[in-house]
This record gives structure tokens, sequence and C-alpha cells, in this order.
């Protein structure tokens, strides 16, 4: 089976400027056929600013691109296991924009190769849930004070639970909580 190339679906979605006016922040968005790219360019096409933040360096691609066609982005690269970093840079797209209305937590995945459940070091765990849940957290950390001031704000995650699952159904029941009490 072929990946799904995430920024094509979003092109195919007719633009109704059903996010006139408000600012979305979107991690995870580096890879061009990422899911982040993908929500980072459907909500400039909504009509959205989108500030855009990424460990990797082409988070600035992703900012290009949507500006090259019309869109509002701001590229803000973070480390975002880093709490000091998230929350400095969502204090400066507040300063800057004025709000964050809307959070999509796409940062993340799994840390190939992913070994067997009984071979899995506790190394090993750590990252993924620093990768997966950690940048999450983080996320809604530094956002949500801000969004509290708003009467309508929209938190998004995604998060790949089939990897997380493959640790057990307890450590499962565990994250779906820990994703649900977030979001
Ligand atoms: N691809 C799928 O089919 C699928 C399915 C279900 C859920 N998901 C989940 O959706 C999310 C996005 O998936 P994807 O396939 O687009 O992943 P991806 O690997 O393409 O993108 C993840 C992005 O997160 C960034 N990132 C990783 N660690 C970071 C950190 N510490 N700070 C800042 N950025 C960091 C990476 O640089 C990358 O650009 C992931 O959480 C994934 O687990 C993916």
């Amino acid at each position: 089976m072929s990946p799904i190339d995430f920024a094509s679906v979003a092109q195919e979605k007719p633009a109704r400027g059903r996010l006139a006016g408000k600012v979305a922040l979107v991690t995870g968005v580096a890879r061009p056929r990422g899911i982040g790219n993908a929500v980072a360019q459907l909500y400039a096409r909504e009509g959205a600013t989108v500030c855009l933040t990424d460990i990797a360096p082409e988070v600035e691609d992703c900012a290009k691109r949507i500006m090259d066609g019309g869109g509002k982005a701001y590229a803000y690269r973070a480390d975002l296991t880093k709490l000091d970093q998230v929350a400095a840079m969502a204090a400066a797209i507040v300063k800057e924009h004025g709000r964050i209305d809307i959070l999509c937590n796409a940062a993340g995945k799994s840390v190939p190769p992913r070994p067997p459940f009984i071979e899995m070091t506790e190394e090993y765990w750590d990252l993924v849930l620093d990768r997966n849940l950690r940048t999450m957290f983080n996320c809604c950390k530094a956002v949500v004070p801000h969004m509290q001031r708003r009467t309508r704000y929209r938190i998004i995650s995604l998060l790949a639970l089939v990897y997380l699952a493959a640790a057990g159904t307890a450590v499962f029941g565990v994250v779906v909580n820990l994703w649900f009490y977030f979001t």
C-alpha cells in the first residue's frame, strides 16, 4: 500500500474561508507529505493565519509554500520536548498575532526501528513518549492559558496510537486517557 499524500488531499478540498480571522498553531509541519504540513495548508486555504512549528529547519519551507500561494504563514522553529522553548514560542505568537484560536498537535511519530515489546528498552520507551506525548503536553501547557481568555478555541491532537498500543493494552489505556485528558 502506498503512503497517503496528505498534502495532495488538502489541495483537493474546496476553500470556503471558514477560518478567516483565526490564528492557528500547527506543529510537526516539516515533512512535505506529512499530516501537519497538509493541515497547515488547509487551514491557510480556509483563511487562517497559520503559525508553524517543527524541530526541523524545513518548517521555513512550509511557511514559504503557503506564503507563495497567497496565504499567511509564520515559522517558529522549536524543540517541542522543551517546555521553555514552547512557552517562548506561544508568547511570541500572541505578541505578534494577538491570539491563538486553534492548536493542532501533529508533531511526533514512532522511533524506528520499532522493536518488539519484549525487546523494548526503557530508553526507547522514553523516546516514544517524549516525541508523541511530551510534545503534545508542552504545547497544551503553553497555549491553553492564552486560549482561556477566549470564548471559543479548538485543540486537535493526532497520535499514532498503533505504535504505543504495541506496548500492551494497559499502557494503551493510559495513553488514550492522557490523550483525551488533553484534547
Ligand atoms: N502517518 C500516518 O499514517 C499517521 C496515522 C495516525 C497518526 N499519525 C500521527 O500523526 C502525527 C503526524 O504524522 P506524520 O506521518 O505526518 O509524521 P511526520 O513524521 O511526517 O511528522 C512529524 C513531524 O514532527 C516533527 N517533530 C518530531 N519531534 C519533534 C520535536 N521534538 N519538536 C518539534 N517537532 C518535532 C518532525 O520533525 C516531523 O516534521 C504523528 O504524531 C503520528 O504519530 C500518523
